[in-house]
């Protein structure tokens, strides 16, 4: 295997599968996918700008292995992400007479991924999958673990279904396209996973941020690799999320809380993910369960990449608490918070009380660059 292509895989049993991570993945589509899939018709899933970019280069590449492949389009933003959207790909899958023996293939950011994916799961009972991420958020994180599924208007999310893919097809060559904030963004999910899971990869980001940030096709790939199999890792333990998993939300409590005040638009979810993040490491602090410094420590990267490490100046911390309270997952039960020992080494407590996120984040408020 030459330098720059690497591959993960994801060991889940009789569902095990290949994360293929690389520039120019995409054009060696068609080979990849043929080996991992019997089905030789496709739909391609995606949307009007990332069609425009990418679709003929998978469907040359697919064709060239012989799939047939007809491109479906969906409209571009979240609020596409609902069963509306299903429903129409459905008909769509039904004029070109795909039937169980065809495949579903997202290729696009998170959005196109995850209904793509519900759709496979869904469509005559579920039908072959492929996922191939564009945005860095959907090749770190959305693209590997099988959860795939849509929004309801009264929240993200709440349909769906965990449905592994036969193959993942992560081309950072794409990456060059994604919108600069959008990298920034998926960047939060990165630095989450050296923060819960691996010290030495946050040194690694710390020391090569700025190639990173270039798009340099070597830091990419490590990059995309690391998160991939450091994600996968847990996700192997933990496929349906009853423990393990949960650390994966590190920095989602607070950060929800803080995109639903700004109502989903102020903030792109890895911001308000790079503030909540912070907040955790103070309330460690405030529990004497981590340095002092970790906090800063987290804070001096967010700066260099260009990610919020405290709440907008008009977000009052007791509005985040409220927020908090009305979020389904935290309103029952006892609070589960991921917090972080050290760099690299998440743990989930249950004491953490509202005053105790109250005062970290009135310390955040307090911090200065
Ligand atoms: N299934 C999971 O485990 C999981 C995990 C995290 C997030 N998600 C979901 O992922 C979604 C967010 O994903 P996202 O951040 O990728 O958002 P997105 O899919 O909306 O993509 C962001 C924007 O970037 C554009 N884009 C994507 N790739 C591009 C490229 N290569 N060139 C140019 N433009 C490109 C898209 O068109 C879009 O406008 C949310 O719906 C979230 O719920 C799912
Ligand atoms: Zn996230």
């Amino acid at each position: 295997m030459s330098k720059s292509k690497s591959l993960v895989h994801v060991s889940l049993g009789e569902r095990s599968y290949d994360v293929h991570v690389g520039e120019g993945v995409l054009d060696r589509a068609g080979k990849l996918i043929a080996g991992a899939s019997k089905a030789r018709v496709a739909a391609v899933v995606t949307n009007p700008r990332i069609g425009k970019l990418y679709a003929e280069r998978v469907v040359e590449s697919l064709r060239g292995a012989g799939i047939t492949a007809h491109v479906i389009t969906i409209p571009a933003g979240e609020r596409y992400k609902a069963l509306s959207t299903v429903r129409r790909v459905y008909e769509k899958l039904l004029d070109h007479r795909i039937d169980r023996t065809g495949m579903v293939i997202g290729l696009g950011g998170g959005v196109v991924g995850d209904l793509a994916g519900f759709v496979a799961a869904t469509y005559l009972r579920g039908i072959d999958f492929v996922q191939m991420p564009t945005s860095l958020l959907a090749q770190v994180d959305a693209s590997v673990g099988g959860k795939v599924g849509v929004d309801l208007p009264r929240g993200k999310n709440l349909i769906g279904a965990f449905y592994q893919p036969q193959i993942v097809l992560a081309d950072t060559g794409t990456l060059h396209t994604l919108p600069k904030a959008q990298f920034r963004s998926g960047l939060a999910e990165v630095i989450k996973h050296g923060i819960i899971l691996d010290s030495e990869y946050y040194a690694y980001l710390e020391r090569n941020l700025p190639a990173i940030m270039r798009l340099e096709s070597e830091s990419l790939r490590h990059v995309v690799e690391r998160s991939i199999e450091l994600k996968a890792g847990v996700v192997t333990q933990d496929e349906r999320e009853s423990g393990l998993r949960a650390i994966l939300n590190f920095g989602h409590t607070v950060g929800h809380a803080i995109e639903s005040l700004t109502g989903y638009r102020g903030l792109l979810h890895g911001e308000a993910v790079t503030i909540g993040m912070v907040t955790a490491a103070l309330i460690a602090q405030e529990m004497g369960r981590a340095d002092e410094l970790l906090a800063r420590r987290i804070r001096d990267l967010l700066i260099r990449v260009g990610l919020p490490y405290r709440p907008p100046e008009d977000i009052r911390p007791e509005a985040v608490i409220e927020a908090m309270k009305l979020d389904k997952k935290v309103a029952h039960g006892k609070l589960r918070f991921v917090l972080v020992k050290e760099i690299g080494s998440a743990f989930v407590s249950e004491d953490v009380t509202p005053e105790l996120i109250l005062r970290a984040l009135k310390e955040q408020e307090k911090m200065k660059p």
